[in-house]
């Protein structure tokens, strides 16, 4: 007789997720943009799944997110909600969901928790987006301020570039910063950010702070995962580090598939269905003559 291990997993909250920060116990978050994907994070025992508006790239195949809709981030919400027993599930506000005025940022961030049933959504922005964070919170859903290179912004800033390198951007970083906190975000994702700015950062928030490329004075790491798990070669950022080469084992399986149907191996009797009769067919199919 054995034991079995079996690993306590813990419902996420934004409670749980800010008490990490206070206990300096690292947070991890993860993108995912469908059930199967965001049930085997949940199994690892993720504490954030992330549907990042990143699916426009990476699921749907376009350069840049700047396409990705609103029925899009809420269709891909919902299945990963239904995948995530234990993970804290925030929805990206696609771009133009929330920049356009207040009563939009609400509207949209209302459909994500209702329809995609999402537990938080993320927008991009510092200043300029304060008002709309300020609005969606009193309305009880949490949000999460996204800063730094910010991609919905890549045609203002001439491409994806690290942000916060001169001594005004990164005084601008650190206001922006305090200021979405004082509007009400709940967390903040710093992305491409100098690993010593987003420590400091990190440092004087209270909020819990993941970063992206922003090193690892962070309070929480993200990573999008077809990234981290090789599947997604059209563009791999300096700061991705690659934990299994899923996109090689995928391509050797297709490939072994594709053999084994043209050589016949494939399906073979012990993936068939089984009848005990020796019905002649023929003959059945000739009743249709009749
Ligand atoms: O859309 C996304 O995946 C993101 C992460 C890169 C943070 O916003």
């Amino acid at each position: 007789m054995g034991f079995e291990r079996r690993k306590i997993l813990v419902k996420n909250t934004i409670s749980t997720i800010t008490e990490q920060k206070r206990n300096g116990q690292k947070i991890s978050m993860l993108t995912a943009y469908d059930y199967s994907t965001a049930r085997l994070m949940d199994e690892a025992g993720i504490n954030i799944i992330l549907v990042g508006d990143s699916l426009g790239m990476t699921m749907l195949g376009y350069e840049d997110t700047l396409s990705v809709t609103m029925e899009d981030m809420i269709h891909h919400t919902a299945a990963v909600a239904r995948g995530a027993k234990n993970a804290f599930v925030v929805a990206d506000m696609p771009f133009m969901s929330y920049q356009t005025s207040v009563y939009d940022a609400v509207t949209n961030a209302g459909r994500l928790m209702k329809e995609g049933r999402a537990n938080a959504v993320k927008l991009e922005g510092g200043a300029s987006v304060c008002e709309q964070i300020k609005a969606i919170a009193e309305c009880s859903i949490p949000v999460v301020a996204h800063l730094g290179m910010t991609p919905q912004s890549v045609n203002a800033f001439g491409g994806f570039k690290v942000q916060g390198k001169d001594e005004a951007a990164a005084l601008k970083l650190i206001s922006d910063s305090l200021e979405v906190e004082k509007a009400g975000a709940c967390m903040a994702v710093l992305e491409c950010v100098p690993h010593k700015l987003a420590a400091y950062i990190s440092s004087i928030l209270s909020i819990p702070v993941i970063g992206i490329g922003a090193g690892a004075g962070c309070d929480g790491q993200v990573l999008v995962y077809q990234d981290m798990l090789a599947m997604y070669s059209d563009f791999t950022p300096k700061f991705v580090k690659k934990f299994a080469d899923v996109g090689a084992l995928m391509k050797e399986g297709f490939s072994q598939y594709i053999k084994e149907i043209q050589s016949g191996e494939f399906p073979s009797s012990e993936h068939v269905f089984k009848k005990d009769d020796d019905t002649d067919y023929e003959k059945l199919a000739q009743k249709l003559n009749s």
